[in-house]
């Protein structure tokens, strides 16, 4: 059965919007596990906007199923890295000025230094995946850098299919094709990235897909879903 990984970046990004200590990523990456998430995901970005370096190294030591670490392949945060030791990694770009990971990692232009961080984080015993277009070049530059795993971006997928005239089905037949390559070229098959309760399906039924990566929508819909309970709870207790 194909895996879901709850990204909860965005309960940070609430927390830091007060500088307060609630909501607590660690305490929703609990509930997230009691509620059937496969893995964790948390972004330490190397602006800290949100995930911030106490919560990777908490959350390490209490999330129960596997914590995947996105960063950019940057030393600084390569050595936090080897000190937190998560299951996983998945080394994405990070633009300071974009609201989040805007495209894949151009694993074909540097190839070398993505080879060279793979070692790094394998040498701590952490697998690590790219994020990646879904692009034939991009992926087969996944397998030259020694990546275990690939996250195919379906930003654009998502775009397309937002749109009243978009052309979802072309991005849908790019993540197909990538996503046979990655197999062919015995690469573990992820994706994610504005994936949503709408769109989602025809992603997850794509052969041999193993983890989908969901963050935004999720917690989104958490707050709309929670708000009624929430409100009632300060009613009653006034
Ligand atoms: N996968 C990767 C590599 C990402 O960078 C993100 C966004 O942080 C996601 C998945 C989740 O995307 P979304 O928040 O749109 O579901």
């Amino acid at each position: 059965m194909i895996k879901l990984g709850v990204n909860i970046d965005h309960i940070a990004t609430l927390r830091q919007a007060r500088r307060e200590a609630e909501p607590d990523p660690v305490a929703a990456a609990a509930i997230c596990e009691l509620a059937g998430a496969d893995s964790i995901t948390a972004h330490l970005r190397e602006d800290r906007r949100h995930i911030q370096d106490r919560d990777m190294f908490l959350l390490r030591q209490t999330v129960k199923t596997k914590l995947n670490m996105e960063m950019a392949a940057e030393k600084e945060i390569i050595k936090i890295a080897l000190k937190i030791r998560p299951d996983d990694v998945c080394l994405v770009p990070e633009k300071r000025a974009e609201l989040t990971t805007e495209g894949g990692l151009d694993v074909v232009s540097q190839k070398n230094k993505l080879k060279e961080a793979v070692k790094r984080l394998h040498g701590a015993g952490i697998r690590v995946s790219l994020f990646i277009d879904p692009r034939e070049e991009q992926v087969i530059a996944s397998a030259f850098a020694g990546a275990d795993c690939v996250e195919l971006h379906t930003g654009k997928y998502a775009l397309e299919r937002a749109k009243p005239h978009g052309k979802p089905a072309a991005e849908l037949k790019r993540l197909e094709l990538a996503s046979r390559t990655a197999l062919e070229n015995g690469l573990i098959l992820n994706a994610g990235h504005g994936l949503d309760y709408r769109n989602v399906l025809p992603v997850a039924n794509i052969n041999g897909m193993n983890e989908l990566n969901i963050g935004f929508s999720i917690i989104a819909r958490a707050v709309i879903v929670g708000l009624d309970r929430a409100v009632r709870e300060m009613k009653d207790l006034l």
